[in-house]
Order: structure tokens, then sequence, then C-alpha cells
């Protein structure tokens, strides 16, 4: 059997959170060195991704899509060839309306000279938005054509449908053939946000599964209100902060797409970023979904629990409370029987150590908006 694109949540980076309009070739080149020289790619980020604002305002005489003269002056050919001499692979952004969100040339019935542009020009992935579709289209119709004519080039290009989680989009978007699609609105680089995209999720943990997954937004883990993208900066987080969102988009199965300057990511960003535990939780070959156990006696904590291949279980302990509480699971509650013998083992996936082997029960203090995740072994 031919491989299954994108079966695990695709991983990489995208320029809109950090740099907005803002951003040139010269700035694509260092990313891609910076994901290629310092580990990122070898834990598994592999797409550099363009967002909004790369084109020029007009298409060309044959209706085709041209890059920004003054971002990429000798177009856009030797920067996806660089990226892809990187070992990465390469990402874009167009949109189902007439116009991109940003107001820039968009792909409506442009579909199949764009999609057939992107494949000439090596584009391995595409982020397509849903700003200023005519009220007459419904968005499933417009992802369904993109999806139709990116498979019809030939070409393995992943499809990344941002539609914000609006029309009840995971109950039809994997028919169109896309292989994320957004699940809730922007992500702000702030605690609100993370925790609101988190809660939604959670009315919708059922969704997505290999080759088409809930994509939760990008990530702003180091972005420490730093961003020059006015509709993503906000005052940061604390560190408990995105460590709880990196482990949330991991145990969701969420895309994992770096939203900060990784230039200037420090010590705790990339570890966090490459935290090999977490990353294998999010790639997990079976991409099954959570279940979640709230917590009556410690209220604002909850685990997420996730069956994954090979007989393990990843249990996230999450307290998204205002003070440090107790966060308790009862094994009971996994279907785990303490009467048949069963103590199971738990691996700390912060620590990368072992947490010991348990009866019963489970329990870790946790800070406000901090987490922990385990890889359970229910032995
Ligand atoms: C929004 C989208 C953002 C970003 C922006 C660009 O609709 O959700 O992730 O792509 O458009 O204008």
């Amino acid at each position: 059997m031919d491989r299954i694109l994108a079966a695990a949540p695709p991983m990489g980076w995208n320029s809109w959170n950090t740099f907005g309009e803002e951003f040139d070739e010269k700035v694509i080149r260092e990313m891609a060195d910076v994901m290629a020289d310092e580990g990122y790619l070898d834990a598994g980020y592999e797409y550099l991704i363009l967002d909004d604002c790369w084109a020029e305002m007009d298409r060309d005489q044959d209706g085709r899509l041209v890059p920004s003269k003054k971002k990429f002056p000798d177009g856009l050919a030797p920067v996806i060839d660089y990226v892809h001499g990187k070992g990465l692979k390469f990402g874009i952004y167009s949109c189902c309306g007439v116009k991109t969100c940003a107001g820039y040339p968009a792909s409506f019935e442009h579909e199949a000279v764009d999609a057939a542009t992107f494949a000439e020009w090596g584009v391995d992935y595409l982020k397509y938005d849903n700003c200023y579709r005519p009220v007459s289209q419904t968005s499933e119709m417009l992802y369904r054509r993109m999806a139709l004519a990116l498979r019809s080039t030939g070409k393995d290009i992943v499809f990344a449908a941002c539609q914000w989680g609006t029309e009840n989009v995971g109950s039809w978007i994997r028919s169109t053939g896309a292989h994320t699609y957004r699940s809730s609105i922007d992500i702000r680089d702030n605690w609100e946000s993370i925790k609101g995209i988190a809660e939604v999720r959670f009315d919708h943990l059922g969704e997505g599964g290999i080759g088409c997954h809930s994509d939760m937004d990008m990530l702003v883990c180091g972005m420490n209100g730093s961003s020059k993208n006015p509709e993503v900066n906000n005052e940061g987080c604390t560190q408990a902060e995105y460590k709880t969102h990196f482990a949330l988009w991991a145990m969701l199965a969420s895309p994992l797409i770096i939203g900060c300057d990784l230039r200037k990511a420090d010590d705790f960003t990339k570890e966090l970023l490459q935290n090999k535990d977490l990353i294998a939780i999010n790639q997990d070959p079976e991409a099954r979904t959570c279940y979640k156990l709230d917590c009556e006696s410690s209220p604002g904590t909850f685990a997420l629990v996730r069956p994954l291949s090979g007989g393990s279980y990843a249990v996230g302990l999450f307290n998204f409370g205002e003070k440090e509480m107790r966060a308790p699971i009862s094994f009971w509650d996994m279907g785990i029987s303490s009467a048949a013998g069963q103590k199971p083992s738990f691996h700390d996936c912060f620590m990368h150590g072992d947490a010991g082997t348990f009866e019963d029960s489970f329990c870790v203090k946790l800070g406000a908006h901090d987490c922990s995740v385990y890889i359970v072994k229910p032995e």
C-alpha cells in the first residue's frame, strides 16, 4: 500500500504568529537553517510554511499567483530549493474566497491553476483559509474543490483546511480529502486563548484520526509576548502555561506547527518543543483520540487519557484552576482493576524517567495552569 499522507499530525513551523506580514527571503532561509541545525527537523518538524502575505496583489497575464517581488526578489523557486536542500518540506498559504484574510489574491475559481502552480514550484503543504468566501458558496464545496485540484496534480501535497471550527466542520471535513482542519478560532499569545481552544476541542473529542487531524492552531510556546503581529501578540504566558499548551496539543493529536522565532528560542522553549516523549504521543501511529475524566473533589483539574499503540496509555493531568491543586486519577476510571492485581507503571514525560508503580490511584500536586504527563503501562 502507498504511504498515507499525513497519517500522523503534521509538524512544522509557520510564519504567521511571529511575523504576520513582515517576512522575507532572508528570514525564511534563516528559519530553515535553525530547523535543520538545531534539532527541530530531527525531532519531526518537517514543514516550513509561509502564511498569508507572500504574494503580489495581482496575478500574472496567465492568471497565476506571483510571489512578492519585494520579499522574494528572485521568486520562490530558489527559496523552496533551499528549504528542500535542508531536508525540509515547503508549505504555502491561500484561501477559498476571492481574497486572503489579509487582502491578497486568493483561489476562488482559480483552484486548478493555483494547485498546478504550487505543484510546479515544489510545494508540499497548503494551508487554505476561509475569508472573503462568496455567500452563495459553502466552505464544504470549496474545500472539496481545492482538495480535488491538489490531488489532480499527482503530487503529495498536505491540505490543511483553515476553517476555524465553524459549520460543524468535524462532521464533513474528512470526506473532502483535507488532512487537517482548524477546529477553533485563531490563537493568541496568552493563557485564556490556550484554555479556550482546548475547551472547544473537549466538546469534539471523538473527531480526528489517521490522515485527517483536528488542528488547534499554531503553537505560541516561546513567543513570550514578542510577536510583531498585532493579531497574535499578547502578554505571553508563564513557563507552566506554555508547558500545558504543548502537552494539550500533543495529547489531543493536533498538528504541531511552531509559531515562535526559532532563532531566538531559549533553552526552555527548545527543550519543550523537542520533548521526545510528548512528540511520540502526538505522533502515535494509531492516532487515537483522548477521553477526559473530570475530578469533582479537585475542581479545575482533569485527566486526559489516550490509548497508544503497543498497549500503553498516555495520561495527562491538568490544573486549569487558579491555585495549586491535587490532581488525582483513579485507575478504575481507566478500566484498570486492582482486584486483578494490576499495578500500572508510570513514566514521566517531562522528567524522562520512571515515576514508579501504583495501586488503585495516582495523584500529583500541580500549580495553577500546570500539568504532568505520563506513559502508563497497565501491568
Ligand atoms: C486567519 C488564520 C490565521 C492566519 C491569518 C492570515 O484566518 O486563521 O491562522 O492564517 O488568517 O491572514
